[in-house]
């Protein structure tokens, strides 16, 4: 089997990568990346010394590019994470989200079409859903759940999975969709919440939590994200949507004292800032579809998930304070300073 991953060089899709080489030796990974400011080559540097991997280096809504590497290398699946993923950069920017998540995605859909496709996999999240009030813990995401978006981000995201069904409808594209909750774990990009956290704490740098800390996210350990979407490429119905997820709620105040105790450091370095604009309330997946047809559980439970996280970003400081040295710091000062 030959598999195109889109976005490989980012957080999900590298985890993805490594996965795949480890579980399914025997197929050839084919990593298709635009190396925006998420993407990072060092990432896949262990991946590029395996003999199945390939980088090309590309943007997936550029169509000449897209077609000519579907034509040389007949891929059997396609797996799409290439996505601008920030909601707080699409609240700042909306059109380059447009373009690559949307624009991206239906070149990829037009380049499967023509030159033909066993699975066209579109990594979406929960996001599209919009968000659950924060006094409802009985309310859950389901598949079924109607598409309500609130961020530039979400929306566009919601736009390529319509965009997904209908060329599986109208061209019979065999494609999937999973939408997943918020991950975590080795290389997340230094911007999100997790992340940040952990790296503002080791300089004992406040700790910018938006609002009052009480928004809810649903958070799955990256490796349960990819053993879930493993599975629906593999053995995943045709023309299904698949929320992925593990039950595993926590307000953003919770998790950012969590990281706090790990590395044991002071809650004082918690500073509570102005909210994001439109800021989701609480999401809350039910995996109910995929734990039942597919049997996917999740291996790793949040206490040792963020525990060994944290290791991580202690282990590879190298990696994250290359990325916080450059072009980011710019971003930080933007987004945070007299916040
Ligand atoms: P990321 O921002 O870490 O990585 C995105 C990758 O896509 C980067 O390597 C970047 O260089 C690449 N890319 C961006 N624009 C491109 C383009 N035009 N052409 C080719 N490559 C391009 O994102 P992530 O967190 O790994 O998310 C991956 C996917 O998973 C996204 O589609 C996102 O919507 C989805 N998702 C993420 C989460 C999460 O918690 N991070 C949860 C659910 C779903
Ligand atoms: P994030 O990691 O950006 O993911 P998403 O917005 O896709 O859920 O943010 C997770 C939560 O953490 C979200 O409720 C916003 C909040 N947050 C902060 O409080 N402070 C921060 O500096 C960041 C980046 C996020």
């Amino acid at each position: 089997m030959k598999i195109i991953v889109t976005g490989g060089a980012g957080f999900i899709g590298s985890n993805f990568i490594y996965y795949e080489l480890k579980n399914h030796a025997e197929d050839k990974i084919i990593c298709l990346d635009k190396l925006t400011y998420a993407g990072n080559l060092e990432t896949l540097a262990e991946a590029q010394t395996n003999e199945n991997f390939k980088f090309v280096r590309g943007d997936i809504a550029d169509r000449e590019n897209v077609y000519k590497l579907f034509e040389a290398e007949k891929p059997d699946i396609v797996v799409n994470f290439a996505a601008e993923s920030h909601v707080d950069r699409s609240i700042e920017d909306p059109e380059l989200f447009l373009r690559t998540n949307i624009i991206g995605t239906s070149v990829l859909l037009d380049a499967c079409r023509k030159f033909g496709i066993k699975r066209f996999h579109q990594v979406s999240t929960d996001e599209v859903y919009g968000d659950l009030p924060l006094d409802r813990p009985d309310l859950f995401f389901t598949e079924t759940t109607n598409l309500h978006t609130s961020s530039p981000y979400s929306a566009s995201k919601a736009a390529a999975d319509l965009l997904v069904q209908a060329y599986q409808r109208t061209y019979k594209i065999p494609a999937t969709i999973s939408r997943c909750s918020n991950n975590y774990g080795r290389f997340h990009f230094p911007e999100k919440l997790i992340p940040l956290m952990i790296i503002n704490a080791l300089h004992d740098k406040k700790l910018p939590v938006y609002g009052k800390g009480i928004n809810v996210r649903d958070w799955l350990y990256v490796d349960d994200h990819c053993s879930a979407i493993d599975l629906i490429i593999r053995k995943g119905t045709v023309g299904e949507v698949y929320n992925i997820g593990g039950h595993n709620e926590r307000t953003n105040l919770e998790v950012v004292k969590t990281i706090l105790k790990i590395l044991g450091k002071s809650e004082d370095l918690i500073e509570f800032v102005t909210d994001r604009k439109g800021h989701d309330q609480r999401y809350a997946i039910d995996p109910t579809k995929i734990s039942r047809e597919l049997g996917w559980t999740p291996q790793t439970k949040f206490d040792d998930g963020i525990k060994q996280t944290v290791a991580w970003y202690l282990e590879n400081r190298a990696w994250w304070e290359k990325i916080i040295s450059g072009e980011y710091k710019n971003y930080y000062a933007k987004m945070y300073d007299n916040r």
